[in-house]
């Protein structure tokens, strides 16, 4: 792969943000050009030595809720074939049990393709059991089993990961069209994950384009209204604390997007679809010396935070309703306004926001999702002692 490096950088106490990059050759070729050794480069070529390294130490964790089978094969099929791909799901068991037609389609998927892979499903006792045996009670609600919610499937999924000793995490929407996207996104997550020399970073993808039909023309829209409102108060916080306006931000709801591990298990997460606009706030409210750090280690070796953006246009089941939409809005916009480190002029804009787009009513505070603590406090050892998730039927290890 040839990308562009990152031309401008934002720091926050540990956390560099770097700004967007743009894939110059999703295949960089098979020498490795001497120029890109100069100090004057400003394109990388990251060899495919170093891609493979990754991948084949990377678990790529797909949330599936009653999607169609066949986006999911074609999702499977754009996985590159080192990664191990953990599908977390929490489809329907009745009146049809869909988790069993995907559990079907995925055996037989990963046998014809000699494949290693995991697939449980969210709400199975022998899940739960990870998180009883491991000490974790805080993903698991009243029946004892893990909470329903995409963030709850890929916490589950971090810590399957985290069990199978893999060194970094990808996470990829199960509902996209084109398995040609799928394979950039994982391509993308090594290539940005191997420009890190710290043992903490993040790649986030910005899609090139998310294509719709406008007045019977196809139209590729850069940013959805969910994503242009969070990175907006997004960049108004580090704004805030910089001192300079800034729109270095563009990933604030960015579903695919991958960690190492040592960063994903610190991280605190947030409930259902704020998750990926509260790695932000985690980052800042932990690693942004604003608060004092429980991880002083970190402190000193920096977390860097990479935004890509991919070249495949990005086509999903897009058609999940206003509501959702208003939803994600709020969910966002609420994480960043119930943090500390928000401050009350930010808070008042973003009541404003939600208040005019009718989101909240009018003397309403936005919700505060549920937060879960970094999962580094799970006990791994007694969880994997137990060989209960390793038995049943619904998780079938690598
Ligand atoms: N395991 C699990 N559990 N998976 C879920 C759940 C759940 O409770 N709810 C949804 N999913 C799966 C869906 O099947 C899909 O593959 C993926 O999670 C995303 O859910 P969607 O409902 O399709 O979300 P979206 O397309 O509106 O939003 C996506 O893109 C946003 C960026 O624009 C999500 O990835 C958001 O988190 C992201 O911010």
């Amino acid at each position: 792969m040839r990308l562009e490096l990152p031309a401008n950088t934002e720091r926050f106490g540990a956390n560099t943000f770097h700004h967007i990059q743009k894939v110059f050759e999703l295949d960089g070729g098979y020498e490795l050009d001497e120029e890109f050794s100069s100090p004057f480069h400003v394109i990388e070529q990251i060899s495919r030595g170093r891609l493979f390294e990754i991948e084949r130490d990377m678990a790529i964790i797909i949330p599936v809720k009653n999607e169609r089978l066949r986006l999911l094969e074609g999702v499977l099929s754009g996985i590159p074939h080192d990664c191990l791909p953990i599908i977390l799901s929490n489809s329907k068991r009745d009146p049809v049990d869909r988790f069993r037609m995907e559990q079907s389609m995925v055996d037989t998927f990963c046998r014809y393709a000699k494949k290693r892979y995991v697939i449980a499903h969210q709400r199975s006792p022998e899940l739960a059991r990870v998180f009883q045996d491991g000490s974790y009670p805080h993903l698991l609600d009243q029946e004892g089993l893990v909470h329903n919610g995409k963030a709850e499937g890929m916490l589950a999924g971090i810590a399957l990961a985290q069990l199978l000793g893999k060194k970094y995490v990808g996470f990829i929407d199960s509902d996209n069209y084109f398995p040609g996207a799928v394979f950039e996104y994982a391509r993308l997550f090594s290539a940005g994950l191997s420009q890190s020399r710290s043992p903490y970073s993040m790649v986030r993808i910005q899609w090139q384009s998310k294509p719709k039909i406008v007045d019977s023309e196809l139209f590729f829209a850069k940013f959805g209204r969910v994503s242009r409102i969070t990175n907006q108060y997004l960049n108004l916080l580090l704004s805030h604390y910089t001192g300079s306006e800034t729109e270095l931000l563009r990933t604030g709801n960015a579903g695919e997007h991958a960690l190492s591990m040592p960063l994903a298990l610190l991280l605190d997460y947030s409930a259902g679809f704020s998750i990926e606009t509260y790695h932000f706030i985690s980052l800042l409210e932990k690693f942004g010396g604003v608060m004092p750090s429980p991880f002083p280690e970190v402190m000193k070796a920096g977390i860097d935070l990479y935004q890509m953006e991919s070249r495949n246009p990005h086509l999903h089941d897009a058609d999940k309703g206003d509501d959702h939409i208003k939803e994600m809005i709020e969910y966002s916009l609420g994480v960043i306004y119930h943090s500390p480190v928000c401050p009350e002029n930010l808070k008042k804009e973003i009541l404003q926001e939600l208040q005019s787009g009718k989101i909240i009513g009018k003397n309403a505070e936005p919700v505060s999702p549920r937060k879960y603590p970094a999962l580094v406090n799970l006990d791994y050892e007694a969880a994997g002692r137990s060989t209960d998730w390793q038995r049943h039927g619904n998780f079938i290890p690598a």
